[in-house]
């Protein structure tokens, strides 16, 4: 039983108009959270790996950890490298196990993001990997900004194709206004649809990923608060936004704050509830529960439930 690749996931999202949920995981709990929502809601599924995590936890331990849902749960699962920044990261990742990988060179003229990507998906396509290539600035864009300063964040439709049509690359991540983090917006959440629609036009039945999804849920924020935490000021994307996005062509939804973000209220509320606690499984089973239901209800807002 092996990793399956995003393809025939994107294809279906596309021609339903719903989303495939991309989760972070970095630790038992995360994995195991996740993929009991996703069987109990029949969805698809992509795990994703940042650098972060295969610092944090060891690749060997994390791709170990997902087949050993994958055997638990029988689900398909597409193991995924979330941001690589160079050949090098997704090389490993490539060679060691991953069927799909990002390659962002969104921090590099477009010229260079091209011949960046495109080194990448000649090492990937004929290993039977995936690529996902990343155009713009995962950055806030605020009312009060020029139109230059929008310009130079939001994806380029033009810039879009060319980068598309040089690398091969098998989907893309767009900036619409979304970040990454639970600040996303210091007024008014705002993402621009008319800029997704002009991408999508120019690139008619081409998987786009969204990234920067969370809604960092109030009740989460909230029980952090109460329970010790300081997180003033959060705001994250609406849910009816990310549904709208998902009916549209993008058909990978990043999450990962979410999750950050119940994990830590559970453990909190825990630990100030039951002070005499230093049993880790007493803690960390209710952290679990908690990933297993945010993910049961962004299943419900990408649409995705009942499409594996
Ligand atoms: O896009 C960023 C993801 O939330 C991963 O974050 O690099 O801290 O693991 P990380
Ligand atoms: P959030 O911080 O909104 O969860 O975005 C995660 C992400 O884009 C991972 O690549
Ligand atoms: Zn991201």
């Amino acid at each position: 039983m092996g990793f399956i690749t995003s393809k025939g996931l994107f294809e279906k999202a596309l021609k339903e108009g719903y989303a495939v949920g991309a989760f972070n995981v970095n630790n038992m709990e995360i994995v195991q959270g996740i993929t009991e929502a996703v069987k109990e809601k029949n969805a698809p599924l992509i795990l994703q790996v940042s650098a972060g995590a295969r610092k944090y936890a060891k690749h060997a331990y994390l791709v170990h950890l997902i087949q050993a849902a994958m055997e638990d749960t029988i689900l398909d699962i597409v193991l995924h490298l979330d941001h690589g920044e160079d050949f090098e990261i997704c090389k490993a990742c490539i060679d060691g196990g991953f069927t799909s990988v990002m390659i962002d060179g969104s921090q590099h003229p477009l010229q260079e993001n091209i011949r960046l990507t495109k080194q990448v998906v000649d090492y990937a396509h004929p290993k039977g990997v995936v690529v996902e290539a990343e155009l713009g600035r995962l950055k806030g864009v605020e009312d009060n900004i020029s139109v230059s300063e929008k310009e130079a964040i939001l994806t380029d439709p033009d810039e879009a194709v060319e980068l598309v049509k040089e690398t091969g690359c098998d989907s893309l991540a767009i900036a619409i206004g979304t970040s990454h983090g639970a600040y996303k917006f210091s007024g008014e959440p705002k993402l621009y649809f008319d800029r997704l629609k002009e991408i999508e036009d120019k690139l008619p039945g081409f998987p786009l990923v969204l990234h920067g999804a969370s809604s960092v849920l109030p009740e989460l924020v909230r029980i952090c608060n109460e329970h010790g935490g300081k997180l003033p000021g959060t705001r994250g994307v609406p849910e009816d936004a990310i549904t709208k996005a998902a009916g549209m062509n993008v058909c990978k939804v990043n999450i990962d704050t979410d999750l950050r973000l119940a994990m830590t209220a559970m453990i909190r509320e825990e630990f100030d509830k039951n002070p005499e606690n230093f049993d880790p499984r007493k803690y960390l089973a209710p952290a679990r529960e908690a990933i297993k239901n945010v993910v049961s209800h962004k299943l419900d807002i990408l649409g995705c439930a009942n499409k594996a």
